[in-house]
């Protein structure tokens, strides 16, 4: 006798089948030629990031319901489109991949009525969501409905901007305007060799400017982490894209009413490192290593640097005191000097107000001669890209604290969480100059013309330069005026954070009610 439909062997029956349809996505052909290219499928990637069977699938017996260019004959389960959530770390998390077995990954309105679902579940149930971008961009078949469907998601990804934690990683091509989902998210992941980002691809800009590129060195992984910016982390492999996702997650709360977590103390929270000490070399133009400050300063092994090799003259990155995670946002001396340019102000602008809206405190180490001089900067818009930096610091209502450990000078002082943009503790190191600039420049300005045709020239401009040095080229002038809170020896600046932090810990500010403010861009 025929089995009735409805019978419960049928029904398992019937959804195997459909089920795994569903797992060849475009057929077993392009899974193999997707592993070829070194790739993993969309499939292989969510449970590879996913704590195992933690992956809940929605949406997956989806399909396209276009007829136009074919489609009639490419009614795919899911639809190129792998959609759901998990775990990682035990933690919750939403998650999509973009199926390049399907149309090439190629996103369409039931890809983007997908991505839509899982981001509106993520909003709603506080947790982070995690896009992993393999596509063609917008499915050229579909037309306006491709458009719309990344319109959906672009807004989205705004709506949940300061809400949920965003990541994008990038895992194949990401092409056209497709580029604008991970750029609006907070932390984009590249594979060296396998992914590209670019508005405009090698064909369209040879055809228009005659530049002739290749799209790695247009848009790779080394290009978005080291030159424009766009991605903070470029590494080497899927596996070292997953691992690093999973290291940021560790930092990050879920959502931005939730503390991020708490670790178990690893490091003594008096320790005193006395190597502090000798950091900061006694000639103020000898350079050194503000990581290294930093590697003493924080738990041990806890600080995660991002875009490290983007803007170098700015560090940025989360780190743990006491088990607490919080943002650390400094100045590279190594590095032209840690002067800011625009790059190193975009660098810590967007860092710093990642951190409000997330509610991480925030540690600044400053070292600064100022703004870069030079016209390129200045025409490129060092204004309105430096106040950026002042608007975010001054914006933060998170606990602020700033460690000036040698040059404060001029506007540099000012912006990098000094006491008069209401940073809650501003500590000197003895090492620290803090004046409108350094003694020779001021010099050169004050005393120009008593200096000048002066017979002993030179011992008179070393004896005036000594003099401004000792009025202000250190921290006292400062601390006597109220402007630092506490002139610290180095190796006691973990001790005195631990317990500024602590204090600060239900810090409440109460801002002027406004929709939002017009930051500079
Ligand atoms: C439909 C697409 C597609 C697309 C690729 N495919 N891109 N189908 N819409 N956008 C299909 C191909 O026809 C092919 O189908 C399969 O995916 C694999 O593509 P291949 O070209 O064979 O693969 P590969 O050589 O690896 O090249 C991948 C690629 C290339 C670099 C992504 O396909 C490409 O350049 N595609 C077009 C990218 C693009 O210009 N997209 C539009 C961007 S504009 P078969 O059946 O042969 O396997 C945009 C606007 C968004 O996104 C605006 C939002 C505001």
């Amino acid at each position: 006798m025929e089995k009735s439909a409805k019978d419960p062997e049928a029904f398992n029956q019937k959804i195997g089948e459909l089920r795994d349809q569903m797992k060849l996505g475009g057929g077993q052909k392009r899974i193999d030629a997707q592993h070829e290219k070194g790739k993993m499928t969309a499939r292989e990637r969510v449970v590879e990031l996913l704590d195992e069977g933690t992956f809940q699938e929605i949406d997956g017996f989806m399909k396209n319901r276009h007829s136009d260019f074919g489609m009639d004959k490419e009614k795919v389960l899911g639809d190129g489109m792998v959609a759901g959530f998990g775990k990682i770390d035990g933690r919750r998390v939403c998650i999509y991949a973009q199926d390049f077995t399907v149309m090439g990954g190629s996103f369409g309105e039931i890809a983007g009525q997908k991505v839509a679902h899982v981001m509106d579940l993520a909003i709603e149930a506080g947790v982070p969501v995690i896009g992993l971008n393999d596509g063609g961009g917008a499915r050229i078949q579909e037309s306006v409905f491709s458009l719309a469907a990344f319109g959906e998601l672009f807004y989205r990804n705004t709506q949940a901007s300061g809400v949920i934690p965003q990541i994008s990683v990038i895992l194949g091509p990401c092409a056209g305007g497709a580029v604008y989902s991970p750029a609006l998210t907070d932390f984009i992941v590249m594979a060296k060799g396998i992914s590209n980002m670019f508005i405009t691809g090698p064909e369209v800009i040879k055809t228009v400017t005659g530049e002739e590129v290749d799209a790695e060195t247009l848009g790779g992984a080394e290009v978005h982490s080291a030159v424009s910016g766009v991605a903070h982390f470029s590494v080497n492999s899927e596996a070292e894209a997953f691992t690093t996702v999973k290291k940021l997650l560790s930092y990050l709360p879920s959502n931005n009413t939730e503390a991020a977590p708490i670790t178990e103390m690893t490091d003594d929270p008096w320790r005193m490192d006395s190597e502090l000490d000798t950091l900061v070399p006694t000639d103020p133009s000898a350079s050194y290593n503000m990581i290294n400050v930093i590697n003493h300063v924080f738990d041990y092994d806890s600080f995660f640097e991002i875009q490290a090799a983007f803007a170098q003259n700015a560090i940025i990155g989360f780190a743990r005191l006491a088990g607490l995670p919080l943002g650390v946002v400094a100045q590279q001396p190594a590095y032209m000097a840690g002067a800011i340019d625009i790059n190193a102000a975009d660098k810590m602008a967007r860092f710093i107000r990642f951190c409000d809206a997330f509610n991480f405190p925030i540690v600044t180490f400053s070292d600064s001669p100022g703004f870069l001089p030079g016209v390129s900067q200045e025409h490129g818009g060092i204004i309105r890209h430096g106040a950026k930096i002042v608007y975010a610091y001054s914006e933060a209502s998170v606990p602020k604290l700033t460690v000036i450990t040698r040059k404060g000078y001029g506007g540099a002082y000012i912006v990098m969480a000094s006491k008069h943009i209401h940073s809650d503790m501003v500590f000197a190191w003895p090492s620290a100059e803090i004046a409108v600039m350094g003694a020779e420049g001021a010099v050169s300005i004050l005393y120009r013309k008593e200096l000048q045709g002066k017979e002993n020239a030179a011992e008179e401009r070393t004896r005036l330069v000594d003099e401004f040095r000792e009025k202000f080229a250190n921290p006292y002038f400062a601390a006597a005026n109220g402007f630092v809170d506490d002139v610290i020896l180095p190796h006691e600046t973990r001790v005195r954070l631990i317990t500024g932090l602590e204090l600060l810990h239900d810090k409440k500010v109460h801002a002027p009610a406004k929709k939002h403010g017009c930051m500079p861009l």
